[in-house]
């Protein structure tokens, strides 16, 4: 509206990993319109989708989908209680996995990261939460697999689910050491807890998701974002066991009048099927690229930032403590923060202010020349105005 021009590095929070009006996709929505939005039952498009989805990642032998990450992040808690008869759930410092009431926790007001404290009772995130919500949760220390196995020998039979981010997205961009994984992998075997993997930003790491990046097979999977091509979606598969309370046959129905819709679902399938094992290897190869010339640009001007992320998904931190856990995002210069986002927007790059980007299949090696020249010129003027 005010005549600026941006390069889209935040991709809607990561969902529009084709960018914007990509082809095939809007010639499926267009074809699909004329036919119908929604149908009290399930579409072809859905049954597509759902294959497409079955036959790549791991972890998802069977999957229903909703309309959004925040509803299957629920329907995969609810589904989790209903086949373990527990209550409590645990979480990880900094995540983020929707706004449904039970994971609206432990997301700020973190320890320091000196603190030994691994495990605690977490703070809501806002007002208006049940006052059940808080006591329901665990909060455990991302990256650290000492506070997973204290977690569960205190906790473990009160866990109905141990909820992970394998890339964690708003919580800094930080990818979950391999360790730490099979840590929560081991456990929660043993203990009988769900162990669900919340992909709805790490799917985009590899053709399986980040679970197959990692070689973790989880027991349920949230998905969102660019499996429905930009259009509304929400997806909770498993493992057959771990998806009978979602079956005819369990009592956890996944409700919704414009769940599974045949917009999104033809949407997703254009989307799925344009990002090919070639397409990831690309925007992987970028990501690589973006991130090296952020770090020679930080040493180059010798400021105090880290670099964080994997795959196509980063962020620059103003800390000089290795970036491994939200502990440490949080104690970073949110100021510094800020005013990079805003140096980044006055060159034409869009960015998330709250700290996260990532690529898009359009993007050219030429744009992430744009990014770091940007970067690059932001830090120097960060400098020179000695704001730093
Ligand atoms: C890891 C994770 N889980 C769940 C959600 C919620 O998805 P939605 O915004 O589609 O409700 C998000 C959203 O950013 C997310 O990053």
């Amino acid at each position: 509206m005010d005549g600026n021009r941006r390069l889209d590095f935040h991709g809607n929070y990561t969902a529009q990993i084709h960018g914007h009006g990509h082809g095939g996709i809007s010639k499926a929505v267009m074809g699909q319109l004329p036919r119908g939005t929604s149908y009290p039952a399930p579409p072809m498009h859905e049954t597509a989708l759902a294959e497409i989805i079955c036959d790549r990642i791991p972890g998802v032998e069977q999957v229903v989908f909703n309309n959004s990450g925040t509803e299957a992040v629920m329907v995969a808690i609810r589904a989790a209680r209903a086949h373990t008869g527990r209550n409590r759930v645990a979480l990880f410092e900094g995540c983020y996995h929707g706004s449904s009431d039970s994971v609206l926790v432990g997301g700020s007001d973190l320890p320091s990261p000196t603190d030994t404290v691994r495990v605690s009772e977490p703070g809501a995130d806002m007002s208006g939460l049940p006052s059940g919500t808080t006591k329901d949760a665990v909060l455990i220390k991302y990256n650290d697999s000492v506070a997973v196995k204290e977690a569960v020998i205190k906790f473990g039979d009160q866990l109905a689910a141990i909820v992970v981010e394998p890339i964690m997205g708003a919580g800094g961009v930080i990818p979950a050491k391999r360790e730490f994984l099979d840590t929560i992998r081991k456990e929660t075997k043993k203990h009988g807890i769900v162990m669900i993997c919340d992909e709805v930003i790490s799917l985009r790491q590899a053709v399986g998701g980040a679970q197959s990046y990692y070689g973790v097979i989880p027991d349920m999977t949230t998905m969102g974002k660019i499996i429905g091509g930009g259009f509304p979606i929400g997806g909770v598969g498993g493992l057959r066991e771990f998806m009978t309370p979602l079956s005819e046959r369990g009592n956890v129905a996944n409700l919704g009048t414009f769940s599974a819709n045949p917009i999104s679902m033809s949407a997703g399938v254009a989307g799925m099927e344009a990002l090919d094992e070639g397409a990831i290897a690309d925007l992987n190869r970028q990501g690589d690229l973006l991130r090296a010339g952020m770090k020679s640009s930080v040493q180059r001007r010798k400021v105090g930032a880290r670099v964080s992320g994997i795959g196509s998904l980063f962020w620059l931190h103003w800390t000089e403590t290795p970036v491994d856990c939200p502990r440490v995002v949080e104690q970073a210069s949110s100021e510094l923060s800020l005013l990079t986002y805003i140096g980044l927007l006055n060159r034409g790059v869009q960015v998330s202010a709250r700290g996260m980007a990532c690529l898009s299949t359009p993007m050219e090696d030429s744009d992430i020349e744009l990014f770091i020249a940007a970067l690059d010129d932001t830090l120097e003027e960060l400098k020179r105005d000695a704001w730093i």
